[in-house]
């Protein structure tokens, strides 16, 4: 048995609305002649490997609780924007949706981490029509939802590849050059952002 225990089906199922929530969200502000709010959402369901060592990192029980309770991110959706306004759309709206409350932000882009990463994670509390492991139903999941400009997505897979491939020696070097990278990329982010409004007070 996993640490998900009878809940891996559910996890998935809860996985699935969610996606369908944040894609009917996109479709309301394309039919109000709105920017679509996202270029592509990606998602995954943690594996229950890496659950469990997650759980024993942060000294919790390693059980389905935990991994479900405890831990808020078994379910992780990244939804990766064209640009930084579209973020600022996405959140004001996940704010206001009915079928969840948010329970944590964590805004990367105006303090990025020392190394470069950027990114505004948020931990929905997510109301669904499932019985949850305190056995309510309407049963209550969380979810990590990762929000990120295509740049910093695209920084964030390389800075993510690297971590795990580079030697001693040039770890500095590396950390040095990839900081530039991001602070040139965020300046990408800013400039193409002001590309939009130029184009958009033209018509
Ligand atoms: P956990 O308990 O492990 O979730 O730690 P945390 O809650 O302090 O993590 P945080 O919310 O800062 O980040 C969680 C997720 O964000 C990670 O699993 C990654 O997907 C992503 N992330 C955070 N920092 C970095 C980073 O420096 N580089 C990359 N590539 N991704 C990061
Ligand atoms: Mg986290």
């Amino acid at each position: 048995m996993n640490i998900y225990g009878d809940y891996e089906e559910t996890l998935n199922q809860v996985m699935a609305d969610l996606l369908e929530k944040i894609q009917q969200m996109n479709q309301q502000a394309i039919d109000h002649h709105q920017p679509k709010l996202y270029e592509h959402l990606i998602s995954r369901i943690k594996t229950p490997a890496s659950m469990a060592e997650k759980c024993q990192r942060k000294g919790y029980p390693v059980n389905t609780t935990s991994a479900l309770r405890k831990c808020k991110d078994s379910i992780g959706v990244r939804i990766v924007c064209n640009f930084i306004d579209d973020i600022d759309h996405c959140l004001t709206l996940l704010h206001k949706a009915d079928w969840c409350s948010i329970v944590q932000e964590k805004d990367y882009i105006t303090n990025a981490k020392p190394n470069g990463y950027r990114s505004y994670h948020v931990i929905l509390d997510v109301t669904t029509p499932y019985r949850d492991i305190t056995g309510q139903v309407p049963g209550h999941y969380f979810a990590e939802i990762q929000l990120r400009t295509i740049a910093m997505d695209s920084w964030a897979s390389l800075e993510h590849e690297m971590k795990y491939k580079h030697n001693i020696q040039n770890a500095a070097r590396i950390g040095k050059e990839l900081k530039r990278c991001a602070d040139q990329l965020a300046s990408c982010d800013v400039q193409m952002q002001t590309i939009r409004q130029l184009i958009n007070e033209n018509n």
